[in-house]
């Protein structure tokens, strides 16, 4: 697998974060020792102009950017990279004030006052110009500097917006989608309910707190409108830019399980995938190793968005945030863990948020590399400096990739139906947490599954665990027969196949579009518990496991019987069943019970095709990485304890040390073998 190096510049792996300079303009001498301190602290990027267009632009048509050139030339001529943002994420009060239009509307129709940031329309024509604008006169003065090395466009796009132009916006985008007839919508929205027929697209509005959100396929096609209008809002700025250098790469950072934003159709529109990671770690509710595979997985969500190529960590905190219900001190070592776990994620960078502290406003007590007193012997900054050090012998690691043979199938529209479906109980749908539970279990066995959407080539693939795939996709369900016939290993759960894409049941069966006949099974009927109440079922070898909150009654086509219920008027019904289907086997889970219960049927399916599984000490999280000149493995221990780890042999990219079998592994500390 040949590696794919994001920034051949940098020869190894990026270490900087976001910088602000534009607030110490009057401190030259702070300036100069910021310099100083990055190049102690092992940093050779630093993201500049995420929110500088009141600098960049004080008053309408009057640019300065001589600051800005001065601090791309110093940081250049000291090593130090430059990720370039544009300043679209927040507008200066000259430019809302003239422009009005710029400012969002909010679902009940009230239009935002001017301030904080990350509100701006996607669709007003004098703001995407005022963009347009900017974002030129930048690229124009930098686009060709040898210290750019991508574009950072605007910052965590997300939010809707329910003004009169994107309602126009939104009517244009569905008169598209259904071909300019309207009786098609009423079809596919089954609008004659309740009587809500339309007789032409302007009467259409977007789904409004206090107007029409009772009809689930406008719900789900404004969440698609919302991810539209911005990636074409993102498209625009990405365009100006490479009119002055088309090989710049562009990023946007994305935010995990963010659900305002399907990042499957959004990432396709940048080079690489950028996310902000800010986990809240030594919380009350979990234990450290819960809270960093909960962040495993969402590095994991975030790689699977691109997954020919490594991603950037592009913000994490250096100390603590200030923004958690507790913002809680990171212990010694937790933040080395973190970057590790980054980089052996997948992740070619380790970026944060800041690099220096800021004096007031918001964000005063966020976590920085440089904090209010300024010196290079805080807690922090060694730590920080150290994570330099080691990012440097890992330099081998970049351009590495992934290669999984497991993928889990996660959709945004599934989610957003599943979220908006006036069925089941609300408080325990919990659809995410169900696909990371099992993903995270997997992990533990040394197995890096990808996270991909139901629209995804499936051919990489030997295991595909489908769970909760309520909407099924045009086309879906033939790809999943046909994956299973050519030998794919496939579980789906309770509550798959009910819907189609415009949000409309199937009929014949669930799970519908055919594939009863994929996994043998009719889903006749599902049963919603409260939180206290239990069943129980008992597979064949005699293992009994706990239900919680949906059972399906299931009727049996032709498929075999692995486990039955035990209480209630469905007791001795199927629960668990197995279809062999072609090559392959096509399992289905009609009741819930934990991905810990499911481990034996994935350890099946596993073993039918092949896969082994790996022995971890507890509190032990691997991963791996893979290019043409080897394979890296990184083993990260989220105990205070040392461990000793069995079977490791290569080089310890660390010490240089051979590892032939027995490998110890400090507490809170990490191992990389060059294998
Ligand atoms: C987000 C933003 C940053 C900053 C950090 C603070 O990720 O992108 O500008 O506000 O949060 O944690
Ligand atoms: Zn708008």
């Amino acid at each position: 697998m040949e590696k794919k190096i994001l920034f051949p510049q940098v020869g190894g792996l990026v270490h900087g974060g976001d910088y602000n300079p534009e607030q110490w303009l009057d401190r030259p001498d702070i300036l100069k020792e910021d310099i100083r301190l990055m190049k102690k602290a092992g940093i050779n990027s630093a993201t500049l102009g995420v929110f500088s267009w009141s600098v960049y632009e004080p008053v309408e048509g009057e640019f300065h950017f001589e600051w800005l050139e001065e601090i791309i030339n110093n940081l250049y001529e000291n090593g130090i990279y430059t990720v370039l943002a544009t300043p679209s994420g927040a507008r200066p009060a000259w430019l809302d004030k003239k422009y009005p239009s710029a400012m969002r509307v909010d679902n009940y129709g009230v239009r935002d006052h001017h301030g904080r940031r990350h509100n701006h329309c996607m669709s007003s024509p004098i703001y995407r110009k005022k963009v347009e604008i900017i974002d030129s006169k930048l690229a124009e003065r930098f686009a060709n500097h040898p210290g750019l090395l991508m574009w950072h466009i605007s910052n965590e796009f997300g939010g809707e917006c329910y003004c009169p132009e994107c309602t126009k916006r939104f009517r244009a985008y569905l008169a598209d989608k259904f071909d300019n007839d309207i009786e098609k919508l009423n079809k596919a929205w089954w609008t004659t309910f309740w009587s809500h027929r339309y007789n032409s697209f302007d009467q259409i509005e977007p789904p409004f707190k206090n107007g029409e959100t009772s009809v689930m396929g406008l719900n789900l096609e404004w969440k698609r409108f919302t991810t539209y209008i911005t990636t074409d809002f993102m498209k625009a700025e990405i365009e100006t830019l490479h009119k002055f250098n088309p090989s710049i790469p562009t990023t946007a950072n994305l935010m995990k399980m963010f659900s305002g934003l399907d990042y499957n159709k959004l990432a396709k529109e940048i080079d690489v995938v950028s996310w902000d990671s800010y986990p809240q770690f030594h919380n009350d509710y979990e234990t450290l190793a819960d809270t960093f595979s909960d962040n495993a997985f969402d590095h994991a969500l975030m790689r699977s968005l691109k997954k020919d190529r490594p991603f950037m960590l592009m913000e994490s905190a250096p100390g603590l945030v200030n923004w958690h219900s507790y913002n809680k001190l990171k212990k010694p070592g937790i933040h080395r863990l973190a970057c590790i776990q980054a980089v052996a994620s997948g992740s070619d960078t380790v970026q944060y948020f800041q690099l220096r502290k800021g004096r007031g406003s918001y964000e005063q007590f966020h976590g920085a590399v440089i904090d209010h007193v300024g010196t290079d012997d805080t807690r922090v900054f060694k730590e920080v400096a150290e994570v330099g050090e080691l990012l440097k012998k890992l330099a081998p690691v970049a351009g590495t990739c992934m290669q999984n043979q497991v993928a889990i199938l996660f959709d945004w529209d599934n989610r957003w139906a599943i979220r908006d479906t006036k069925s089941l109980a609300n408080d325990t749908k919990r659809y995410e947490k169900v696909v990371s539970d099992m993903w995270k279990l997997l992990n533990k066995a040394g197995i890096e599954a990808d996270i991909i959407p139901s629209t995804a080539d499936f051919s990489d693939y030997k295991v595909i665990l489908a769970p909760m795939l309520f909407m099924l996709q045009d086309g879906t369900a033939d790809r999943l027969k046909a994956f299973v016939a050519d030998g794919g290993q496939l579980l789906s759960t309770y509550f798959t196949g009910y819907i189609d894409k415009d949000q409309l049941c199937w009929l014949g069966g669930f799970p519908g579009d055919g594939l009863t006949d994929l996994f043998g099974i009719i889903s006749e009927e599902i049963d919603t518990y409260y939180q206290k109440d239990r069943n129980h079922i008992t597979f064949n070898d005699g293992k009994v496991c706990e239900v919680r909150d949906y059972a399906e009654i299931l009727r049996i086509k032709d498929a075999d019987v692995l486990a039955t219920y035990n209480e209630d008027f469905y007791a001795g019904t199927p629960a668990v069943t197995l279809k062999k289907y072609g090559k392959g086997n096509a399992y289905y889970v009609a009741a819930r019970i934990t991905a810990e219960d499911m481990m034996p049927l994935f350890e099946q399916m596993l073993s039918n095709v092949g896969i082994e599984t790996k022995e971890l000490p507890e509190n032990i999280e691997y991963h791996k990485r893979t290019g043409d000149e080897g394979t890296y493995e990184f083993y990260l221990n989220f105990s205070d304890k040392a461990q000793v780890l069995e079977n490791v042999h290569g080089t310890d990219l660390v010490s240089g040390a051979k590892l032939e079998g027995k490998a110890e592994i400090q507490g809170y500390n990490v191992l990389v073998v060059r294998v």
